[in-house]
């Protein structure tokens, strides 16, 4: 069985998060929508590119420092806002927000997260995202905000790609649900898993604090994420809401899951400071285009007006440098943490990050540059569209 200490890049951790988790909760976290195509590619883009290094630079002092959306980060990858940490493991967003500030990143906090807004800003100084769903229930969607900003949240990001529920067919298979339905299958995976299931049953009740005021699903009433977005999230939203959001807001403020131009010229419109160019891991729309190919133009259309996030699909530092080469600012990612977090809690996270860290100050070292400013689209090449 994999151990921590032997966990050396993401697929290690993805083996131990297999290891340890209940299979309908490792399927959701691994899986992806239809066929997972989208999902696959979200990586294999950056095998695409290649790097061209420089020599004889003088690097022995190398900077990884960043900054995006006015906050200053030790390192250009962050931890993206994911739900339902709890149920991945024990110390849930406890663990995600002590281990970023252990590196100086900042991470992200999901509306369907399982500890407070109030609980990790007591706990952390890093920047914090909060990662906003707009739902039909207004009065929600006002508590969401006004919590985040008593807590002092340093960024409010907008998820724009989850309108209806993605097709994820492992879950149907599995018949994972939030909280977790008792069935023969499921009762079998925790039984296998005994120290997932002590955790879970042992420990605080599981909960989802920023909702379950205010509606059922989710803690009392078990459903499927892809149900919860279709039945509870407002499909009638649109770039009015989105500007009034951002308004009411009035810090910095992205829209997460932005894919086309004319989109990012809009948010420039809108007031945003930031946009994340993802497809949601592929777990939304299956047969997007990855976030990485889909880069260099969104940076060409407004990377002057806009900091620009590639999220989705990194797992490795070479792909960070690939991304700021193309002009992003920084970087960002679940799954790169996840399995980590379900492997080994803090500990695991803080693994994960410190080997993203060596990479790149390794990986700037190897391309000759010291700062990640340095990094432009001269030190790499597309394979298939000459140059
Ligand atoms: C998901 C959501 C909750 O992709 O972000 O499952």
């Amino acid at each position: 069985m994999t151990r921590l200490s032997q966990c050396h890049n993401f697929h290690d951790f993805r083996s131990l998060a297999k290891s340890r988790l209940p299979s309908p909760i490792f399927h959701y976290i691994d899986g992806a929508a239809d066929d997972e195509v989208s999902y696959q590619r979200n990586t294999k883009s950056f095998e695409e590119c290649d790097l061209i290094p420089n020599v004889l630079a003088g690097v022995e002092d190398v900077d990884l420092s960043v900054e995006v959306m006015g906050q200053k980060l030790d390192l250009p990858i962050y931890c993206a806002p994911t739900a339902l940490q709890r149920l991945f493991h024990h110390e849930g967003e406890r663990a995600v927000a002590k281990a970023a500030a252990r590196y100086g990143t900042m991470f992200g906090v999901s509306s369907l997260a399982t500890v407070t807004v109030e609980e990790i800003a007591a706990i952390t100084n890093t920047p914090k995202m909060f990662q906003f769903y707009f739902h039909k229930d207004r009065g929600l969607n006002d508590a969401l905000l006004e919590r985040a900003k008593a807590a002092k949240f340093d960024v409010l990001a907008l998820t724009v790609d989850t309108i209806t529920g993605g097709n994820r067919e492992r879950d149907l298979r599995t018949g994972f649900t939030s909280p977790p339905r008792l069935s023969m299958s499921s009762l079998l995976s925790f039984a296998t898993h005994p120290s997932w299931a002590w955790n879970f049953f042992t420990k605080e009740k599981f909960d989802m604090p920023h909702l379950s005021g205010h509606v059922s699903e989710g803690t009392n009433l078990a459903v499927s994420v892809g149900d919860y977005f279709s039945s509870m999230l407002d499909q009638s939203m649109n770039w009015n809401d989105a500007e009034k959001l951002c308004a009411q807001w009035g810090g910095q403020f992205a829209l997460k899951g932005v894919m086309s131009v004319e989109d990012a010229k809009r948010a420039v419109d809108i007031g945003c400071t930031g946009i994340m160019v993802s497809n949601h891991g592929g777990r939304q729309l299956d047969g997007s285009r990855s976030p990485f190919d889909q880069l260099a133009e969104i940076v060409d259309a407004v990377g002057d007006q806009i900091d620009v996030i590639c999220e989705g699909g990194i797992q490795r530092g070479t792909h960070v440098l690939k991304a700021l080469s193309v002009g992003a600012k920084a970087c960002s990612g679940g799954r790169m943490y996840l399995y980590a977090l379900a492997g080994a809690g803090q500990a695991g996270v803080e693994r994960a990050l410190g080997n993203l860290r060596t990479e790149l100050e390794r990986d700037m070292k190897l391309m000759g540059v010291t700062e990640l400013s340095q990094l432009n689209r001269d030190n790499i090449r597309f394979r298939n569209r000459g140059g």
